[in-house]
C-alpha cells in the first residue's frame, strides 16, 4: 500500500489518488474509469509511458524537483505552480495548482521523496473562497479588526481581509509551505499578512477579534478539535465564522447562517463544478 496521506474533503477526493493513473491498486474510485475523453486519453498515454526516469512508470510528466523542497519551500512553490484568479474573487491572484504546472501532476511518493507535505495551499478550497467572498461583500466585518485566518492554505482569507481594511492579519496554519505561499501570495496582492506557522488549537489567542476559517470539516479529528476551540474562543468574545461546503464533519447544528455562495471549483478537486458553500457564525454561547 502506497498511500500514506488519507484526508478526503469529500467523499470522492483523494488528492494523492490523482496523478498516478495506472496503480490501480490504490487509484481513487473516481478516477478507475475515466470521465471524459480527455481522461481516457491520459489513462492510456500514461499506461505506456516509457520515460526512463519516471521511478513509477506511470508519469509522462518528467518532474524534475530540487532535491529538497523543504529547504526552500518558496523556491518549491514558484516553481511548481503558477499564479491564477480564485474563482469567487477574481480580484485576488493566487500561486495555483492547475493542469499545466507540475505539482498538478505530482505522485504522493514524489511529494514524501522531496519532504512536501500536502499541498492545500496550492488551491482556493470553497470554503475559503466563501468567505472571502463575503468580506468583500461586507467588508465591516473585517476593517479595522484585528483578524486571524486559521489553517490559511494559501493565504485566500488572510489576503481578503487585508484587502478589505483590516487592521492586523494573521495567517495560521501547520505547514510551513502553507507560510510561504501566504507570503508569496501577499505579495502578489500587494498586502501585508503575518504568518504563524503552529498548532494553536486549545491556546487562548489574545489581541484577535475575528477568526476566519475556511474548509477546515474535513478530517474527524481536526474537525472537532477546532470545532470545540472555535466554541471556547466565541464564548471569550471573539467573533468566529467557518466557511464550510457540507465537508463530512461539519457539526450538523449548533451554528448560524450568515451567507451561503455557489462556488466553482475544479471537477478534479471535488466531484462537482459548483459547490453549495455557506458561512456559519459560531454562537457566543
Ligand atoms: C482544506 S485546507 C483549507 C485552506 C484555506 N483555509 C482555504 O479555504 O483555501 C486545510 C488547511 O488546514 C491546515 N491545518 C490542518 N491542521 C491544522 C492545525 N491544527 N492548525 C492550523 N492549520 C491546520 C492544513 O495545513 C491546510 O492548509
Amino acid at each position: 500500500m502506497i498511500l500514506r496521506i488519507a484526508w478526503r474533503p469529500s467523499k470522492r477526493l483523494d488528492l494523492w489518488a490523482w496523478p498516478c493513473w495506472s496503480r490501480s491498486s490504490w487509484v481513487s474510485p473516481v478516477f478507475r474509469q475515466p470521465r471524459t475523453a480527455a481522461a481516457a486519453l491520459r489513462q492510456v498515454v500514461i499506461a505506456a509511458c516509457p520515460n526512463p526516469i519516471c521511478s513509477n512508470q506511470c508519469c509522462r510528466w518528467p518532474i524534475l524537483p530540487p532535491p529538497s523542497a523543504a529547504a526552500d519551500p518558496e523556491a518549491f512553490i514558484r516553481a511548481h505552480t503558477a499564479p491564477g484568479p480564485v474563482p469567487l474573487r477574481p480580484d485576488i491572484i493566487l500561486w495555483q495548482a492547475t493542469e499545466i504546472t507540475p505539482i498538478w501532476h505530482a505522485t504522493a511518493d514524489w511529494l514524501e521523496h522531496h519532504a512536501v507535505p500536502p499541498p492545500f495551499w496550492a488551491f482556493p478550497w470553497a470554503g475559503g473562497q466563501a468567505i472571502s467572498r463575503l468580506i468583500a461583500d461586507e467588508p465591516s466585518l473585517v476593517a479595522g479588526k484585528r483578524v486571524v485566518d486559521f489553517a490559511a492554505g494559501s493565504g485566500l482569507i488572510a489576503i481578503a481581509a487585508a484587502k478589505a481594511g483590516a487592521a492586523q492579519v494573521t495567517a495560521l496554519d501547520i505547514d510551513p509551505f502553507a507560510g510561504a505561499a501566504t507570503l508569496l501570495n501577499a505579495a502578489l496582492n500587494k498586502v501585508r499578512v503575518r504568518t504563524l506557522v503552529a498548532d494553536m488549537i486549545g491556546q487562548k489567542l489574545p489581541g484577535t477579534d475575528i477568526i476566519l476559517a475556511g474548509d477546515v470539516c474535513y478530517e474527524q479529528a481536526f474537525a472537532e478539535a477546532a470545532l470545540a476551540w472555535f466554541r471556547d474562543l466565541a464564548r471569550a468574545g471573539i467573533t468566529v465564522l467557518v466557511g464550510d461546503p457540507g465537508r463530512a464533519y461539519l457539526p450538523s447544528q449548533g451554528l448560524c447562517r450568515l451567507a451561503s455562495y455557489d462556488v466553482p471549483t475544479s471537477l478534479e478537486l471535488e466531484d462537482r463544478d459548483v459547490r453549495h458553500t455557506d458561512v456559519w457564525r459560531v454562537p457566543m454561547d
